[in-house]
């Protein structure tokens, strides 16, 4: 972990700081005179387990939450039948929704036989008024209630909670703010994300995001660019720059920037290997973007590029400002300047609308891109957005049996990919050892494509030469090259 600072240095017997950050050490070291009391109370460290939902956003959201539970004297543990459980949620799509109110329903059993339990939400689900009304109506066992807008104050909250046990409930309906120098727990040693912007404004028909995540706000490049240096300093080879639609980067800010010109920033940073970055939007990908990735040494070959349709009609009802022939154009353009770039992509089934024709749009863009892979989601209306009113939403048993041609078509055409890069030898990340066979590590290519091979646990993090041997569908097979 960085920005460790040492609480028990921390006076906590005065008036709480104004500035955000200053404030927040404040309240972790108030709230870490709680825990250590409790600690010795129990003889035993109290344990906490934060449990992400949705993108990854949220995991990075998780990451700054866990390094606060941390600070204040919690173990971080998988267990649910945990002292301390968070649930940091999604609602981009119903299905993510419905989990959490399934798992609420088991936390309360826990707590019934650990009545000191607490159980806090936050999220994106959080910023609907409705699943703050259920669940203070219905779940009022939950302890502390927060948004994505104002996660930095997570320690303050608990630290009300720990001295009140009321529930807590603070949701701000958007902010300006970004707080920086909390402290953050990665989950890996060796990569992280990074957020480069907060926030969208794109209003896609479909998308609850811009709802619950707020207007666009982008970090200062010195910000991102001393976070990335620290993060460096601290072991970490890969970064990946998270945003809606990072393509927009830096428009806001006082002194304007492009995305463009904040990947060179990045790219000059010493002890960096790789740059990935989520999700430019096909709308305003620029040439010079295109340009910075075909002549840097440390960007990736992939670009996730999310077509959601196929059907210029349908993407006109999507408000997403492109056509299929202006995506085709752009994929070309971005194939002929790097050839060996790997696209990938996000895809919605059953769109209000969505007629036979318009699907097999969808499927004549997957065959002549040729996607790496895709996600594929089923379109999931979400009350608020504008398609959920929209008329002739589709018959769930036409949706399924699109899917499933669809998933097939995606399988063909990045098995056909990944058959290209047999015998090839490529630089590979090495992320964990295989769960499934013993001696064997997992790591991934540039173009993110995963290989597995012998090797042991001290390879982790490094980079190394791998011979492809065989494609196993989406994934190789190869052997360590010295
Ligand atoms: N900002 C990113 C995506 C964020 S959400 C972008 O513009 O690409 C991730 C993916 O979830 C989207 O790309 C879309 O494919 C899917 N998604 C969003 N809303 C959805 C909905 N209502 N139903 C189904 N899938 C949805
Ligand atoms: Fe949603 Fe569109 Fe914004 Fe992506 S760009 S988060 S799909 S509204
Ligand atoms: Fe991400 Fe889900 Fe929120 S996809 S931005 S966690 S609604």
């Amino acid at each position: 972990m960085y920005n460790y600072v040492d609480l028990d240095t921390i006076n906590f017997d005065g008036e709480p700081p104004v500035d955000d950050t200053a404030r927040q050490f404040y309240y972790m070291a108030g709230c870490k005179e709680i825990i250590d009391k409790k600690t010795k109370e129990i003889g035993r460290k109290l344990t906490a387990c934060v449990k992400t939902f949705g993108c990854q956003m949220n995991s990075r959201d998780s990451e700054k939450l866990i390094g606060i539970l941390e600070e204040i004297g919690y173990m971080i543990i998988e267990d649910e039948k945990a002292d301390f459980v968070l649930y940091n949620t999604c609602t981009v799509r119903e299905n993510a929704n419905l989990k959490v109110y399934g798992h609420l329903g088991i936390l309360q059993n826990y707590k019934k036989k650990n009545p000191d339990m607490k159980i806090a939400l936050c999220g994106c689900m959080m910023q609907e008024s409705h699943v703050v009304e259920k669940i203070k109506k219905s779940y009022r066992f939950v302890d502390v209630i927060f948004g994505t807008h104002n996660i930095f104050k997570f320690a303050e909250l608990l630290y009300n909670n720990l001295t009140s046990n009321r529930m807590i409930v603070d949701i701000w309906q958007d902010t300006d703010k970004i707080i920086e120098d909390l402290p953050v727990e990665r989950k890996y040693s060796f990569k992280s994300g990074v957020n480069i912007m907060f926030g969208c404004n794109n209003f896609c028909s479909y998308c609850i995001v811009p709802y619950v995540r707020g207007r666009e706000r982008s970090r200062a490049p010195e910000d991102i660019v001393n976070e990335i240096k620290k993060l460096v300093a601290d072991g970490v080879v890969e970064v990946m720059l998270l945003g809606q639609n990072v393509n927009s980067y830096g428009k806001n800010l006082e002194n304007p920037i492009s995305f463009a010109d904040l990947l060179k920033l990045i790219e000059k940073i010493d002890g960096l290997e790789r740059i990935r970055f989520m999700t430019p939007h096909p709308k305003d990908l620029s040439d010079d973007v295109i340009e910075v990735m075909k002549n840097s040494t440390k960007i990736c070959k992939q670009m996730h590029l999310p077509l959601q349709s196929g059907s210029s009609r349908i993407l006109k009802l999507m408000n997403r400002h492109y056509t299929k022939e202006t995506y085709l154009e752009l994929v070309k353009k971005i194939k002929a300047s790097i050839p060996d770039i790997a696209i990938t992509t996000d895809i919605i089934v059953g769109f209000p609308g969505e007629t036979e024709e318009d699907f097999e749009d969808t499927i004549d863009v997957v065959r002549q891109v040729g996607y790496d892979s895709a996600y594929t989601f089923i379109y999931s209306k979400r009350t608020g957005t504008p398609a959920a009113i929209m008329e002739n939403q589709v018959p769930e048993n036409i949706v399924k049996q699109r899917f499933d041609r669809l998933l097939k078509e995606i399988q063909i055409v990045s098995n056909q990919n990944t058959l290209k890069g047999v015998g090839n030898v490529e630089k590979v990340l090495v992320e964990e050892v295989n769960k499934q066979q013993e001696g064997y590590v997992t790591g991934r290519l540039s173009n993110n494509t995963v290989v597995h091979f012998e090797g042991s646990m001290d390879l982790i993090g490094k980079i190394v030469n791998v011979r492809l041997n065989e494609a196993k569908g989406f994934y190789y097979l190869g052997t360590i090259e010295e």
